[in-house]
């Protein structure tokens, strides 16, 4: 059984066996001390004779049958397996991660490193995450598509595609699902995905990865207010669910999720125009392209910084709405009340964390979005099959993407995005 399982007063005075990993060690005279970590993360501390335990290293596997005793001196829950016979499955090399490592080394042995318990917490609370955001989806009539992730066109720019050689063409990884989530509405009504995508990210920041799950979603006859309704439902669901079925784990890694009890629809909705008001008002600088440094104005897109500086204070989401269409993609709805404001918005997460999803209405005249296309500098006719959803049957519609990575940071309180996947891709990474 698991040591989960064993650490129940249900068994004390029983035996059983449990099966894991050598977590930490203590060679005494006539026992060992041996903290046995199942294959969940759960830990028991074993007595077994020090004998038997003599070839033991940290990170061996074994199998340990002995007596539940109940002592309030043992570690984690005073639960522990006495008299243990001990079978040995492998002796560990000897082990690179002690307890103190640099970022680098632990990154470098990612492969092992996810057995350490502040890792295995995290990887919980993602499984969580992913869960709960499937769940709403399904309860909430979502129908469940995959797109491709080798593809054509950019959707989020060119400067973030992976290019590869396809056979005989050239063809780029995956920015986003959306393109082919638009294809979908026309015949199976509101659809999600889960799938990787992946920007070639030249900048280092404890925000990007070069590869991420996009959780995306994409409806037809929807308003921007549906769109952001499904959001702050979405990302609520999944908070709630999560802070409850993951106590533990983020107890263990200090979160305290008192803030994110909060987290209720419905989420403040702050113009853009207003929010760069604010930040004028507080003469937030930007530094340009040139290195120079100037007051934010209208115009600008917002930046880590001003995020943070936007929502340092608040305990909930913010949405920013409304846009300039140049700072966002070519597939932005203008604002027919509005000239060149896009019908869309960004959720930015509390305390500084910043943007976790990207979402709004579809441009969906044939002219319009051609005009935008060139303006971007983009090929229309490299678009031809996504101009045909503008062709045949054209309709209102919109959609959004959530980064797994962003929210799994903000829950966790992780530093680095790096911390919230087990084999991170980064500018400088594509190992292990
Ligand atoms: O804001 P983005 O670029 O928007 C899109 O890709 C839309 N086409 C999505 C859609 O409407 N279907 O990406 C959406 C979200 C971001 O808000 C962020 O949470 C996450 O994806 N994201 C990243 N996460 C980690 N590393 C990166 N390099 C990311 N780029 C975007
Ligand atoms: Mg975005």
């Amino acid at each position: 059984m698991r040591a989960s399982e064993a650490k129940s007063a249900d068994f004390v005075g029983k035996r059983v066996t449990v099966r894991g990993w050598v977590h930490r060690l203590r060679k005494q005279k006539e026992n060992a001390f041996v903290l046995l970590r199942d294959d969940r993360g759960a830990v028991i501390q074993c007595v077994v004779a020090a004998e038997a335990a003599a070839p033991l290293t940290i990170e061996s596997s074994v199998e340990v049958t002995g007596t539940v005793s109940q002592d309030p001196r043992a570690p984690e829950g005073g639960f522990e397996l006495k008299a243990g016979e001990l079978k040995i499955y492998n002796v560990a090399a000897e082990y690179p991660i002690g307890e103190y490592q640099s970022d680098e080394l632990l990154l470098d042995k990612r492969h092992l490193a996810l057995r350490t318990r502040r890792m295995i917490a995290i990887a919980k609370v993602r499984a969580s995450v992913l869960q709960y955001g499937r769940q709403w989806f399904v309860e909430n009539g979502w129908m469940e598509v995959t797109a491709p992730t080798i593809v054509k066109g950019a959707v989020e720019g060119g400067s973030t595609l992976f290019k590869l050689r396809y056979f005989d063409q050239d063809a780029y990884l995956s920015q986003s699902a959306q393109l082919y989530l638009e294809a979908m509405i026309f015949s199976l009504g509101p659809v999600w995905s889960l799938t990787p995508s992946f920007r070639a990210e030249k900048s280092r920041t404890v925000r990007h990865l070069a590869e991420f799950s996009h959780l995306e979603a994409e409806a037809p006859w929807v308003t921007l207010e549906d769109i952001l309704k499904a959001e702050e439902q979405l990302v609520s669901y999944v908070i709630q669910n999560t802070i409850k079925t993951r106590a533990e784990e983020l107890a263990l890694i200090k979160r305290d999720v008192t803030d994110l009890k909060k987290v209720e629809p419905p989420f403040d909705r702050i113009p853009y125009s207003r929010a760069i008001e604010t930040l004028r008002s507080r003469g937030l600088q930007v530094t340009q392209d040139d290195g120079e440094k100037r007051e934010i104005q209208f115009g600008d897109d917002l930046s880590i910084d001003t995020e943070r500086e936007l929502t340092k204070d608040a305990d909930r989401p913010v949405f920013v709405v409304g846009y300039p269409l140049a700072v966002k993609p070519f597939y932005v709805k203008e604002d027919p009340a509005a000239p060149g404001i896009g019908l869309t918005a960004d959720m930015l997460a509390p305390r500084g964390f910043g943007e976790v999803t990207s979402g709004g209405l579809r441009e969906d005249s044939i002219d319009s979005i051609t005009e935008r296309m060139k303006k971007e500098g983009l090929n229309p006719g490299a678009y031809g099959w996504y101009l045909d959803l503008r062709r045949y049957g054209s309709v209102p519609h919109g959609g959004f993407g959530l980064g797994i990575e962003r929210l799994v940071r903000w829950i966790t309180n992780a530093e680095d995005i790096k911390d919230t996947v087990l084999f991170p891709r980064t500018m400088s990474r594509v190992e292990p």
